[in-house]
């Protein structure tokens, strides 16, 4: 039994340093040493010798299966180095390929514009007040000098709340009146950005929905053409420098006197196209001088003190500036819109 213990471990030693793979490294191992191995089969059997025997053969036997052991886990490390180093070298990883490209969110193309608009009020010396959207019917009409009954109202068809006093804004000049209660007596210059909101039909020109940029300057000596002169540097620093800007007289319940800026149609440089509806025109903000009855609801007297104020689209920019024919866009949602901008 000796004997057959000492060739099967020859045997046993040939062949694993044959082996060149994990698989057959481990068929080895259940082969000979695991626990139907040969050799552990072959080592239970020392009870069927004389007792005399047994302490030799159990002896050289642990020495056998140690050195057998030892001899497997040094091939094993041997085969785990070569098997990566063949993986390193044919799998081969290329370092300079580009990667997958990680796709960027973005800035809505409303808040692009808003940013810009921001940034052109700042460096003009206006700060952003910011007002709610859930208005009385108080600050959003009577105060901004909209009686009862003006028919003004009804070009705002306006959201309720269950209390017909509550709604939302259907416009930022609510915000003109909060402005001047929180600043009087100093003088003001900010900007009003924020949602309003209108019960309309939505179509492709308008939504229930949108931004208005308001802006209000109040102070000393604040003239017409102070509003002019600001406003005309607005539209340069936002159009560009020699872009033509216009005064149409107008009429808004909360300003006196009231007018609409226009610049020159920058697709076809006033000589008349689609966007400008042939006009040569595009129509940007209202403005006007603040009404003597508003600036006293906001706590001025308007025997010292005067003002100027507009109000601006930011989606109506945006929508002329990179030909945007349908409002509807704006709060749809939809990637292939957004990820063009
Ligand atoms: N509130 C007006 C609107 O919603 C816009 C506007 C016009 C605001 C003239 C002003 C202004 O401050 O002076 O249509």
């Amino acid at each position: 039994m000796l004997d057959q213990l000492e060739t099967l471990t020859e045997t046993a030693q040939a062949q694993l340093a044959q082996l060149e793979s994990g698989d057959a490294l481990a068929a080895w191992h259940g082969h000979y040493i695991g626990r139907k191995g040969e050799l552990t089969q072959l080592l239970r059997r020392v009870s069927e010798l004389p007792p005399a025997q047994r302490p030799t053969f159990g002896q050289r036997a642990n020495q056998l299966k140690q050195a057998l052991e030892a001899a497997y886990e040094q091939k094993a490390s041997a085969i785990k180095a070569a098997e990566l180093e063949k993986s390193l070298t044919e799998g081969s990883l290329d370092v300079t390929l580009p990667g997958r490209p990680v796709s960027r969110g973005r800035l809505h193309p409303s808040n692009q514009t808003l940013r810009r608009i921001y940034q052109i009020w700042a460096e003009m010396g206006f700060q952003i007040y910011r007002s709610r959207d859930v208005e009385t019917d108080e600050m959003n009409f009577q105060l901004l000098n909209f009686p009862p009954h003006h028919p003004a109202r009804e070009m705002q068809d306006t959201f309720y709340t269950t209390n017909p006093d509550v709604l939302l804004r259907t416009h930022t000049s609510p915000g003109q009146i909060r402005a001047m209660r929180d600043f009087y007596p100093e003088p003001i210059r900010v900007i009003l950005p924020g949602m309003c909101y209108r019960n309309e039909q939505i179509t492709a020109r308008s939504e229930i929905q949108f931004h208005q940029v308001e802006g209000l300057a109040v102070g000393p000596n604040i003239r017409f053409s102070d509003l002019k002169g600001t406003l005309i540097n607005f539209a340069r620093r936002l159009y560009g420098e020699g872009r033509p800007v216009r005064f149409r007289a107008s009429h808004f319940p909360f300003t006196e006197p009231s007018a609409e800026v226009d610049v020159q149609c920058f697709l076809c440089d006033g000589k008349g196209c689609r966007l400008c509806k042939y006009t040569g025109w595009l129509e940007i903000c209202g403005c006007g001088m603040v009404h003597p009855t508003v600036l006293r609801n906001g706590g001025y007297d308007p025997e010292k003190v005067s003002g100027f104020a507009f109000g601006m689209g930011p989606e109506r920019i945006t929508m002329l500036r990179h030909g945007i024919e349908d409002i509807r866009y704006f709060w749809g949602n939809d990637l292939r819109f957004l990820e063009q901008f």
